[in-house]
């Protein structure tokens, strides 16, 4: 019914690179058919819509920090529902990702007819008072250096002689959990912003190096 007049996407949906099994059903196993409030709306809300067939993730929303865009805004943000290109259905390659909104450049375009910003190339909706509500911290690094602390590596450290190599791999994700945290920090196994922390890759490190 759906695909009288969306036959494109439901095409999109079946060709896609990497599919989305969650997908592979009926378009109103996410989508209301009747008009709604929300746009593009799903048939709850963005993010219940996903949890009742993904309960490990739905375990996530216990944890006591959550990330602001995964559970109270839209799974969609980051992953593309009606599959996509990537591993994990993922909107964007590596830190990209997440530079979307941590980013100091603001990527972020008002749409003026519609009332939105969009992020990832039009790809992604968000109500126009987005940044200022919720505020994300923009990191302020330089040739991928100054986070967690000044001169930081967030970027794969590679060859100078053989950008190719990558000779230590890091990135937002060797730090952070996308979804969740019991810590403040959204840091990896739920860990608190100290020296263990640190430790967990300096073994020995004392003070500051
Ligand atoms: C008679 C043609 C027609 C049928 C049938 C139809 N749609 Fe649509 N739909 C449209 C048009 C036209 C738009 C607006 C243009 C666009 O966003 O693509 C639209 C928009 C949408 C949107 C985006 C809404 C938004 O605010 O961005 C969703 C989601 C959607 N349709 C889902 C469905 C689902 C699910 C079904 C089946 C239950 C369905 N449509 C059946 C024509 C149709
Ligand atoms: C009707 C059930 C269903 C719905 C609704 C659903 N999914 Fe899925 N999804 C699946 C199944 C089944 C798989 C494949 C098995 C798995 O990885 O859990 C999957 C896989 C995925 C994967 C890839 C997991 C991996 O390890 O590669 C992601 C990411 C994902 N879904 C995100 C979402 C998001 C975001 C939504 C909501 C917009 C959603 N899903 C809604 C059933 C669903
Ligand atoms: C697994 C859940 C899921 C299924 C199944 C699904 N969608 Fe969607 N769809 C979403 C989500 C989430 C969004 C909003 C965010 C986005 O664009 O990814 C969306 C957005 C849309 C939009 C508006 C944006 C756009 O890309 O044009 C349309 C139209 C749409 N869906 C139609 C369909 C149709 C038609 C089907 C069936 C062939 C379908 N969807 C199946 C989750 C789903
Ligand atoms: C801020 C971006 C972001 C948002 C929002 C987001 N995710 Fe994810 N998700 C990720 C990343 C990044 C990964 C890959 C993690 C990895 O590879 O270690 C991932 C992985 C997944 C996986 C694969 C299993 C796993 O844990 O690796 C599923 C399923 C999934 N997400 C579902 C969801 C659902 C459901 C929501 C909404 C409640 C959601 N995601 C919201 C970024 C996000
Ligand atoms: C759609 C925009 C958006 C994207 C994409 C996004 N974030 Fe966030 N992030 C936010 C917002 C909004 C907050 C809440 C701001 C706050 O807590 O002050 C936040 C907060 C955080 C925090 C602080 C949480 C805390 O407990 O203090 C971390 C860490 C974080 N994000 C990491 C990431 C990582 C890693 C990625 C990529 C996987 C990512 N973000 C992608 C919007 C985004
Ligand atoms: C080497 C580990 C590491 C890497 C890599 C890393 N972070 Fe962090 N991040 C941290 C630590 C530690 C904190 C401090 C958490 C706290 O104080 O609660 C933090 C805090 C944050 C915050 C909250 C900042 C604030 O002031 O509240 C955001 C947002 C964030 N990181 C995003 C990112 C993004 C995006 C990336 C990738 C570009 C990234 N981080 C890479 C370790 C890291
Ligand atoms: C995920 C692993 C990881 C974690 C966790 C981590 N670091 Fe690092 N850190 C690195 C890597 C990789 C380098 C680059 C080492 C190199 O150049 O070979 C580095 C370099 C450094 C440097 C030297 C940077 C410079 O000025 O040249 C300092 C200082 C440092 N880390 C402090 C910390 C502190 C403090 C923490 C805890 C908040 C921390 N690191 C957590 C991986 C990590």
């Amino acid at each position: 019914m759906c695909v009288m007049c969306h036959g494109e996407l439901a095409k999109q949906i079946a060709t896609a690179k990497v599919q989305h099994p969650g997908a592979a059903g009926d378009c109103t196993d996410c989508h209301s058919p009747h008009a709604s409030k929300t746009p593009g709306l799903p048939k709850t809300d963005a993010v219940n819509i996903c949890l009742q067939c993904h309960a490990d993730i739905a375990e996530l929303a216990k944890k006591r920090n959550l990330h602001q865009p995964a559970f109270r805004q839209a799974c969609g943000i980051c992953h593309d529902a009606h599959g996509g290109e990537r591993a994990k259905l993922l909107r964007a390659e590596g830190n990209q990702l997440c530079m979307q909104c941590h980013g100091t450049e603001t990527v972020a375009k008002r749409v003026e007819s519609e009332h939105v910003l969009t992020i990832f190339d039009g790809k992604v909706k968000l109500p126009e008072d987005y940044l200022v509500r919720n505020r994300p911290v923009r990191l302020n690094l330089r040739y991928g250096l100054g986070h967690p602390t000044a001169k930081h590596p967030v970027y794969d450290i590679r060859d100078p002689l053989d950008q190719s190599k990558i000779m230590t791999a890091i990135n937002c994700l060797s730090c952070h959990q996308p979804h969740s945290s019991a810590a403040k920090g959204l840091l990896v196994k739920d860990q608190l912003a100290n020296l263990q922390f640190c430790r967990t890759c300096h073994k020995g490190m004392i003070g500051g190096q």
